[in-house]
């Protein structure tokens, strides 16, 4: 017996229609899943439950906003974060110089894709400092390491993260960052709340977003954030806006840092 579902999910919005087609699971004798040798009915109702138990634990929609929750990107979307066009539409080497940062620091690219910011990332903070790059797909991870090998990047940890958990190491972070991420977290109130508890004291939370308040952007609502939809849902969960920078072309940089109890 073969059970294969398929998925359409969009990729970046400028991508027209490409789809891509994930096999959840394929029943072999090398890989027999659990549940194997039930009465057909028995594992049809297995599996329904299974679907709705992952739904209600991934969320559409964003509690306090209403902000509806973008399709993860999935490894189909890898050469378009790849772009060559993407250094003239995001400026990706001003939007680092913008963050400050220096050699010897410890930052997390959460959400690191192919590893574009992150290879950036690594040159800055130099051998002495350290780069945590985590992503919930282990396709990705692989494309990020072929491209860090390619390049001779030494200073970089490969993390495979979950939906709720980034992985990262407790109250030692001087900068977390997430560039064109935080629209696509499925449960992004408890990314939040896990993120801080990584950073160390005066440590930052930098997110990067296309300008949803810019119609002229070609980028599909979903996939922008407005200054009002990021500000409401990052400071609800213990973190205070200290700055929006408008530097980029395209893009709103937002710098949080956590609030402490006193
Ligand atoms: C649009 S891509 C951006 C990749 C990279 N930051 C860049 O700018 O090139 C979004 C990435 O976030 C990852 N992602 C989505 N939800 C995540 C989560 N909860 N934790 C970590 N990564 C996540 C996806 O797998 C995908 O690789």
């Amino acid at each position: 017996m073969i059970i294969t579902a398929h998925k359409n999910v969009n990729l970046a919005p400028d991508m027209g229609d490409r789809t891509f087609r994930i096999g959840v699971f394929r029943n072999t004798p090398q890989n027999t899943p659990p549940g194997a040798g039930l009465p057909a009915f028995a594992l049809h109702v297995l599996l329904l439950l299974l679907i709705i138990a992952a739904g209600a634990c991934a969320q559409t929609a964003h509690p306090l906003t209403g902000r509806r929750i973008a399709p993860t990107m999935g490894i189909g979307g890898a050469d378009w974060l790849e772009r060559s066009e993407r250094e003239g539409e995001e400026h990706p080497d001003d939007a680092l110089d913008a963050l400050n940062i220096k050699p010897g620091m410890l930052v997390a690219d959460v959400g690191a894709g192919t590893g574009y910011i992150t290879a950036r990332l690594a040159k800055r903070v130099g051998p002495t400092g350290k780069v945590f790059a985590t992503d919930i797909q282990p396709e990705m991870l692989s494309r990020l390491r072929e491209k860090l090998d390619r390049e001779h990047v030494t200073n970089v940890e490969p993390v495979l993260s979950t939906q709720a958990d980034p992985k990262l190491p407790a109250g030692k972070l001087d900068l977390i960052l997430m560039v064109d991420v935080y629209h696509e977290l499925t449960q992004p109130q408890r990314v939040l709340r896990k993120m801080k508890e990584s950073l160390k004291p005066g440590g930052r939370l930098v997110l990067i977003e296309y300008r949803k308040e810019d119609p002229t952007i070609p980028i599909r609502p979903e996939h922008k954030m407005s200054v009002a939809e990021v500000k409401t849902e990052v400071e609800a969960e213990g973190y205070r806006l200290a700055e929006v920078l408008k530097n980029l072309p395209r893009q709103n940089i937002f710098v949080f840092v956590p609030v402490r109890a006193l």
